[in-house]
């Protein structure tokens, strides 16, 4: 979810929703909004659906300036007006936007609320109708009966942002787990879950730790710390222009996103690698990493499948055992761990609470640990010992293209700097400066052949509602994100698979015409996924396939540029964006924000 507020502005009505719009990756269910006038005039409006919505609901009269906002991505309760936030008192005099979860939101309920009428099905309202509880009964003013309600929330995480209609210029901000930002400005101050909603407003922004409370007026921004103590804080400065996430010409950000990535691959050879190609990381990072016995890469969805290549390449080029997990399941099930393990968080957000989990155990345990991610500040940045940058642009289609590759890219970096300085040889010939530029220049090329992948699309894909992509090795790492790009956005139920595994029992779902996509980059097992292919259509199904250059036959249908072998997912995953881009297009489905999803996941 999304959470914006701004106090000491006359068009707050207009800064809350342009920047609900920038949050809406975060959720896009529903949407409210809640402004006061200071002149005794406040409104609530609300909205299933996107921001779009939101705004052609907004009528001319709704004005004030002190305002919260909200774009939700449904935990609790279904996508109903009712449950979309602002929540509010059923004296209607607090209002409150919610980003988390309340885990004991039904226990309190039973305690606390038996006799009050629900509004909405949401964990969140139970919070706004304690609140008023606590300030009516117990006749205490709006902070402290937040103050008393936040400690009542067991195991939650939440960032919450509330305003009391008997003090209509301030906001109050709670802060568990859920990031949550405090911009600074002249005789205003705004709140944003991203520094990205806000930048039209200032450039200047305090971040909060979990447990603190924040009263915030036009004019002063009170933090207060769990035990109750007053905080001091200097606000960061976030060097961003907010034009820069425009679409531009483009139909869809995805595509835009697509296309940026030969500049990113070109982006992250400038900045991490000096004018002979060696690596210019922090001596330090090396040095802990040396100190390791066994690598831990750890994320979730994309994130998560360019960890799988990243453990081919710190193997081959460090030989560090390393192991690759899936947040979510590392959180609650931790596998036994080496001596000395070194952790790597690959998060493009740098939000995401699974992996968020993780790395709070991490740093209970003393573990040192490397956050990967596209996000300067963001929460899993702060919290780790060492952050590298993907400095691939904001990425806004919630399928993720650009940051999967630039992680690629940044692992192959990262692992070239360790095994040079262990002296390997493995590392000392990988040429890592020039094997990106040829990816680049590799990437261009198929980006170019947009009709050729869109008549694909229409040959394979449009018609079916299962697809195969098969590979071996790293092939079949790409596969996996390969058919993730296709689940996500076109809703085809898409399989990655290791082409080997595939005749133990999977075959059995080939039927005539079943798409079977081979990705062929590694000359090993080139010949056996050929084989594999052909098991397939001796059954009926209809292959395609994606083959480097120096593999490739006359009857290959797309054929990528040769570069080291470690670094063809860069290329192979290409067309599979493309391919999915495509069918998610023609089928007429909304491409940047597919059904069900959001961009940062922000809960468990
Ligand atoms: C969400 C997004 C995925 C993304 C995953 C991890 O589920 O929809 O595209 O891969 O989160 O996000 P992260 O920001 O941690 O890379």
């Amino acid at each position: 979810c999304g959470i914006v507020g701004v106090t000491g502005k006359d068009n707050a009505v207009q800064i809350l929703v342009d920047g609900l719009q920038k949050l809406e990756y975060r959720g896009y269910d529903s949407a409210g909004i809640y402004v006061n006038d200071q002149k005794g005039e406040d409104f609530l409006v609300k909205t299933t659906g996107r921001i779009a919505e939101l705004r052609q609901k907004i009528t001319p009269d709704v004005h004030g300036s002190t305002g919260i906002g909200h774009t939700r991505w449904a935990t609790h309760g279904g996508v109903t007006v009712d449950n979309a936030h602002p929540h509010f008192s059923n004296d209607d005099r607090f209002y409150l936007v919610h980003n988390g979860v309340i885990e004991n939101f039904q226990e309190l309920k039973d305690t606390y609320l038996k006799d009050v009428p629900f509004k909405s099905q949401t964990d969140t309202e139970v919070v706004v109708q304690l609140v008023d509880k606590f300030a009516v009964e117990d006749h205490l003013d709006a902070k402290s009966a937040l103050v008393k309600t936040l400690g009542l929330l067991k195991g939650s995480s939440y960032a919450f942002l509330m305003m009391d209609r008997e003090q209509p210029d301030t906001m109050f901000v709670a802060k568990q787990k859920s990031p949550l930002l405090i911009g600074v400005g002249d005789g205003f101050n705004v709140v944003c879950s991203d520094a990205f909603a806000m930048l039209r407003e200032t450039h200047e922004f305090l971040e909060l730790m979990d447990g603190e409370v924040v009263t915030i007026t036009p004019n002063s921004v009170d933090i207060q710390d769990a035990d109750g103590k007053a905080v001091t804080r200097d606000p960061f400065h976030v060097d961003m222009d907010p034009n820069e996430a425009d679409k531009g010409t483009y139909p869809f950000y995805m595509l835009k996103e697509v296309d940026e990535q030969p500049n990113v691959m070109r982006k992250l050879t400038q900045t991490y690698l000096n004018g002979e190609g060696k690596p210019e990381i922090d001596d330090q990072l090396i040095k802990a990493m040396q100190a390791a016995d066994r690598l831990y890469i750890v994320g979730a969805g994309t994130s998560y499948h360019a960890g799988l290549i990243g453990k081919r390449l710190f193997e081959k080029l460090t030989s560090m055992p390393t192991e690759v997990h899936v947040s979510s399941e590392f959180a609650y099930e931790q596998p036994l761990l080496s001596a000395k393990p070194f952790f790597i968080f690959l998060t493009q957000s740098g939000e995401t609470a699974d992996s968020r989990e993780v790395l709070s155990n991490v740093n209970e345990a003393g573990y040192p640990s490397l956050t990967i991610t596209n996000v300067e500040n963001s929460t899993l940045s702060r919290e780790a010992n060492f952050t590298l940058l993907l400095h691939a642009g904001p990425e806004i289609a919630v399928a993720s293209t650009k940051a999967y590759t630039a992680q690629i890219a940044l692992e192959a970096i990262l692992a070239k700097a360790l095994g040079e300085d262990l002296g390997l040889d493995a590392a000392k010939a990988f040429d890592v400066r020039t094997q990106l530029a040829l990816v680049a220049n590799g990437m261009q090329a198929i980006v170019d052949e947009k009709d050729k992948l869109e008549g694909l699309s229409n040959e394979f894909l449009m018609d079916t509602n299962r697809a195969f992509y098969i590979g071996r090795g790293i092939d079949q790492a790409v596969s996996l994100e390969a058919a993730l790009k296709l689940k996500e956005i076109s809703y085809v139920q898409a399989e990655g698979f290791a082409s080997g595994e595939l005749k133990h029992g999977t075959i059995a779902l080939i039927e005539k015409g079943t798409p079977v996509i081979g990705i062929i980059t590694q000359a090993k097992t080139a010949s056996l996924t050929r084989s594999n292919l052909q098991e397939t259509i001796a059954r009926g199904a209809k292959t395609m396939t994606i083959v480097r250059e120096s593999l490739a036959t006359d009857d290959d249908d797309l054929v990528l540029p040769d570069v080291d072998e470690l670094l063809m997912p860069l290329l192979s995953v290409v067309p599979a964006q493309l391919l999915a881009y495509y069918t998610s297009l023609n089928k007429g489905l909304d491409v940047d924000k597919p059904r069900n999803l959001a961009k940062s996941v922000t809960v468990e």
